[in-house]
């Protein structure tokens, strides 16, 4: 294909990059190329194992990015997963469907990014969705799944639905009971996928149903439609750069690439490059193009096309823990069930005091966040955007933290992240060669609020495990154990636990920040590159703050969106 012209050349055959390809590809007049480093994994078993989560962690079709040592969280590297596949992330992903509160996307409006509300989302997550209604398949009966009909889409392409696993059990049941008697009760809630999420529930998850295999982007948006002829997908090959045409104008016109066999070429796009590549790799592909941060750039003989040094910053992730009690009976398969509380039902009745602490303290958060970067993002835009993340919290109320109960064996496994880190961190080129490891940075635990809330969460596990009717089915605490951290450890003696023992949640967003320009943005509200008239980003990298969910179901929408953005309709 090296000597033909496309319309578009997407780089990242992934989550997003597919939709796209997709969408762009229904337009028969017109050409799309999709580069993507991995390969097919059709029928790789670590992929469509509905059973198989982390077996594909380690493997060849896991970037494994390493950060830099975290010096919030005991100094130590810790591996970011991402797929490296045709498929990309959503291949090696938990397959979890959940998608955001209706103010957390409302506010990426009031932040600037007009027409970017919950009302302009939610009919692009049903667009993405083929909901399979649970009675039309047997493992479902009896489980007491619910769903309201009105939330889901039925003929979009992603299958979505219930495994047999989350079902087989008992337990949800006497979950729930225990959620309602605990001292500030988790509703039960019997749909999350509508806007509101608070509450306990069973979730259902990107599966097929009838075959009980993982549904994943390539299954999706681009086998059934591989026989497309304006369609291509290159794999095994990776993106470089994006190369410019010359004139005053920033214009793409390709991507250098090195292709499978170690020679490198240009691919030529007529109309736009569109990148699609994670939160931890489009940045730096736009860094080697030449737009970034020029002191960065002149580090490494990189001339700068555009002065846009936001590029790489406002990195969120959340942090991820655990902790493990005895099971008193044996668990087969891997059920899990989820909750989502909110402040009050987190903070019980310190939640006042607590929200007042936080509010007093984000202008020293958002100073030590712009200084950490070296004042590339402004104080005063941080504090603006820490004040509605606030707002959020405190007085909408969104879910604060996510719990997952994952019996397996003679344990309960109480996985567990807040949702909305006030942490910000980066990831930057720190080589000339773009095969070159990023330095990635997220900056956990920088600020104490993330900590503050992830040591609450674990007392909060704990109350759980004292409670009627799921208390008598747990034996102890195993880790960390009361003799390690006792019942009344403050933030500051549950933080070696916590920090030693966390892991990155995979959920790496915001790089390349959809927000106004002045404001530290990276792309405007078409996901346009400032400064460019013909690049956008589509993935990960854009969205301007943590979603509640799971990532995927709203990288799947704003992927749809951005879709319908390039094709005019919007
Ligand atoms: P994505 O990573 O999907 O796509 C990027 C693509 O670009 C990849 O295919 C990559 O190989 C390719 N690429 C990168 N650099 C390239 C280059 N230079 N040249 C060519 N190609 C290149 N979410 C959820 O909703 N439910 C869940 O249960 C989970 N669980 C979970 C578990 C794990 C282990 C991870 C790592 C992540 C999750 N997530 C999740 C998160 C979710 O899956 C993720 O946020 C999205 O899939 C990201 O989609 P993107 O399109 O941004 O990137």
């Amino acid at each position: 294909p090296s000597d033909s012209t496309y319309d578009y050349i997407i780089v990242g055959g992934g989550t997003s990059g597919l939709v796209v390809a997709n969408r762009l590809s229904e337009q028969k007049d017109v050409k799309v190329l999709v580069i993507e480093a991995g390969d097919s994994v059709y029928n790789n078993p670590n992929v469509t194992d509905t059973a198989g989560y982390g077996k594909a962690f380690g493997t060849e079709i896991d970037w494994a990015y390493e950060t830099v040592n975290q010096e919030y969280a005991g100094d130590h590297t810790t591996i970011v997963r991402a797929g490296k596949a045709i498929g990309g992330t959503s291949t090696i992903n938990g397959m979890v469907y959940l998608r955001a509160q209706t103010s957390q996307v409302d506010a990426w409006e009031a932040i600037g990014n007009k027409g970017w509300n919950w009302s302009a989302l939610f009919p692009y997550y049903k667009k993405s969705e083929h909901f399979q209604v649970p009675t039309s398949y047997s493992s479902l009966h009896g489980s007491g799944v619910e769903y309201n009909p009105s939330y889901h889409g039925y003929s979009g392409p992603l299958k979505v639905g219930w495994d047999a696993e989350q079902l087989n059990d008992g337990l949800a049941q006497t979950l729930n009971t225990t959620y309602q008697n605990l001292a500030v009760p988790v509703p039960y809630n019997k749909d999350p996928n509508g806007g509101y999420m608070i509450g306990y529930t069973l979730y259902p998850k990107t599966v097929d149903a009838e075959k009980n295999i993982r549904e994943d982007a390539a299954r999706a948006y681009y086998w059934p439609y591989q026989n497309r002829t304006n369609l291509h997908i290159l794999p095994k090959t990776n993106a470089n750069r994006i190369t410019w045409k010359e004139g005053n104008e920033v214009t793409a016109d390709g991507v250098e690439v090195t292709f499978a066999n170690g020679t490198t070429g240009v691919l030529k796009a007529s109309r736009e490059v569109i990148l699609a590549a994670g939160a931890l790799k489009s940045p730096v592909l736009l860094e080697h193009s030449g737009v970034g941060n020029p002191d960065i750039l002149s580090k490494y003989g990189i001339e700068t096309k555009i002065n846009l040094p936001t590029v790489g910053e406002n990195l969120q992730d959340q942090m991820n823990n655990g902790l493990k009690y005895v099971a008193k009976r044996n668990y087969s398969g891997q059920p899990d069930y989820v909750s989502y509380p909110s402040a009050p039902e987190l903070f019980g009745n310190s939640t006042t005091a607590v929200a007042n602490n936080v509010l007093r303290k984000l202008p020293a958060y958002a100073a030590q966040v712009a200084k950490a970067n070296g004042n590339v993002t402004k104080a005063s835009d941080l504090e603006r955007f820490f004040k509605v993340q606030w707002d959020l919290i405190f007085k909408s109320h969104i879910p604060v933290a996510e719990i997952l109960v994952e019996p397996s064996g003679y344990v309960y496994d109480m996985e567990y992240w807040a949702s909305v880190p006030f942490s910000r961190g980066s990831v930057h080129i720190q080589s000339a060669d773009p095969s070159a490891k990023a330095r990635i940075d997220p900056k956990y635990f920088m600020l104490d609020f993330d900590l503050q809330a992830q040591a609450q969460v674990a007392r909060f596990i704990r109350e759980i495990f004292k409670t009627q009717p799921f208390a008598p089915m747990a034996g102890a605490e195993t880790s960390p154990g009361y003799s390690s951290v006792p019942s009344n450890a403050t933030d500051s003696e549950w933080a070696p636990y916590l920090t030693a023992n966390y892991r990155s949640n995979y959920h790496p967003i915001s790089t390349a920040a959809m927000l106004p320009k002045e404001a530290g943005g990276v792309v405007d509200n078409s996901l346009k590159v400032y400064g460019t008239s013909n690049v956008r980003v589509v993935d990960a990298s854009v969205l301007p703050m943590q979603v509640c969910g799971h990532l995927q179901s709203t990288v799947y929408a704003v992927a749809e969106r951005a879709a319908d953005i390039i094709k005019g309709n919007i």
